[in-house]
């Protein structure tokens, strides 16, 4: 069989069966266009398959491939982290806008997932400490295996703090202060519709242990957070597109001043933030 008449048969989106070609027999797009009567070897065919039936069932591409990129860098994912979404992407520009290229800053990422959020920041900021907790050991794996490959082996098992544990409970006894917090939690209802659509991904990464309206790990958060932020700190969260109003409010009653929402590419209000104010001003 060629390339082409693979694609032509598969029955996938022409980008899930380009990623497939590229990942599995290694053809470029370009290599298509000059060459579609490329042969596939029997071994390359089947792999082809096998792979094109898990997206018929409704895998994720990312699932698939054992990879998605996220802020330009590539995240090994599994079925046991979340899918890094481009959304979420907000909070690293929100953290970068405030460390300074060769600054230092203490960040810390609740519900690191992949790592993708605290390892984006780390690769950008070289200079910066970052922590990341998860409640799932078989996520900080996943992200511990990104570390060692994006980022230089003396950050890897230093200036990045992998700690499993639930929220700020995961912190050590007597932590230190940090400059900003960011978080996408669980944000999703129990019961929501669009759960039925991510069935492949992690429960706890979606709903959360607390389950609810989606707003309870955001809560469990908010309330924690200034007494874990410097003065003059930042917590920034990602939440549903219906959440801003009642995050906001979270944020403006937990005492954090400057809060506001911000929009992702397709305007939908997607990121809050808040400031712990500074003493005495
Ligand atoms: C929406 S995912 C975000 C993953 C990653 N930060 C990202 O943006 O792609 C939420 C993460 O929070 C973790 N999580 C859920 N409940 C938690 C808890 N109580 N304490 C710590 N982490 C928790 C989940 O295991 C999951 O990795």
């Amino acid at each position: 069989m060629t390339a082409a008449q693979w694609m032509a048969c598969c029955e996938l989106q022409r980008v899930e069966a380009l990623a497939l070609l590229r990942e599995v027999a290694g053809l470029s797009h370009a290599t298509l266009l000059a060459h579609p009567d490329a042969l596939l070897g029997a071994d390359v065919a089947a792999r082809l398959q096998e792979a094109a039936l898990r997206l018929h069932a409704g895998e994720p591409l990312a699932y698939v491939l054992g990879w998605r990129e996220f802020f330009g860098l590539r995240f090994a994912v599994s079925p046991a982290v979340l899918v890094p979404r481009p959304e979420t992407e907000l909070l690293v520009e929100f953290a970068l806008q405030r460390i300074a290229p060769q600054g230092r800053a203490r960040i810390l990422d609740l519900g690191t997932g992949s790592g993708a959020i605290a390892l984006a920041v780390a690769h950008e900021r070289a200079h910066a400490e970052v922590w990341a907790v998860d409640a799932s050991e078989d996520a900080l794996a996943v992200a511990a295996q990104n570390a060692r490959a994006l980022l230089p082996p003396h950050r890897a098992g230093g200036a990045l703090r992998l700690l499993a544990g639930d929220w700020f409970a995961a912190l050590p006894p007597h932590p230190p202060r940090f400059d900003i917090i960011l978080s996408n939690p669980p944000y999703v209802a129990k019961g929501d519709v669009h759960l039925e659509m991510l069935q492949h991904e992690p429960q706890l990464a979606l709903v959360g242990a607390a389950g609810g309206d989606g707003l309870a790990d955001i809560r469990r958060i908010v309330a924690a957070a200034p007494a874990h932020l410097a003065e003059g700190g930042w917590l920034a969260m990602e939440h549903g597109y219906d959440q801003a109003q009642a995050v906001r409010a979270m944020l403006c009653a937990a005492g954090l001043t400057a809060v506001g929402t911000q929009p992702d590419l397709a305007g939908i209000p997607r990121m809050t933030f808040g400031q712990r104010p500074v003493e005495g001003r």
